[in-house]
């Protein structure tokens, strides 16, 4: 992301008054996704470089919380890229899945308890 957008997003964040609970973190995914904190994160919202998300996915299965929502992006308008990963994740028992044909599709995966 840009300086100029991650400006951008600050004062989105100052003017909907939810400054003071959000954290921005700039750099690349696979750096920072490692390091964050293990079930603590009840909705990560994936649209960036879709030919890193099966890579990324052991990282992003271990960051959400039980019951933790996973929104993947373009999961209709780019399935052609994300099928195989796609099938993949969704044979994991640990999660149900329902892919939302609203905008260019949203693919979400809640964590079972
Ligand atoms: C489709 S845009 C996301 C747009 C964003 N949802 C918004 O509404 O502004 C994809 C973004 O992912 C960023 N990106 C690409 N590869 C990345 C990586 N490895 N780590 C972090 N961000 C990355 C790009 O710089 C770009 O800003």
């Amino acid at each position: 992301m840009t300086p100029l957008k991650r400006t951008m997003a600050q004062a989105n964040f100052h003017r909907a008054g939810l400054e003071s609970v959000i954290i921005q973190l700039a750099g690349k995914a696979e750096a920072i996704l490692p390091c964050l904190a293990k079930g603590a994160f009840d909705l990560v919202f994936l649209d960036t470089d879709r030919s890193q998300y099966p890579s990324w996915w052991p990282s992003i299965r271990a960051l959400l919380s039980t019951r933790g929502l996973l929104v993947v992006d373009n999961a209709i308008s780019h399935h052609h890229e994300l099928e195989d990963w796609m099938t993949e994740v969704a044979q994991d028992p640990g999660f149900q899945q329902l892919l939302l044909p609203i905008g260019k599709g949203e693919w979400l995966l809640v964590k079972n308890p």
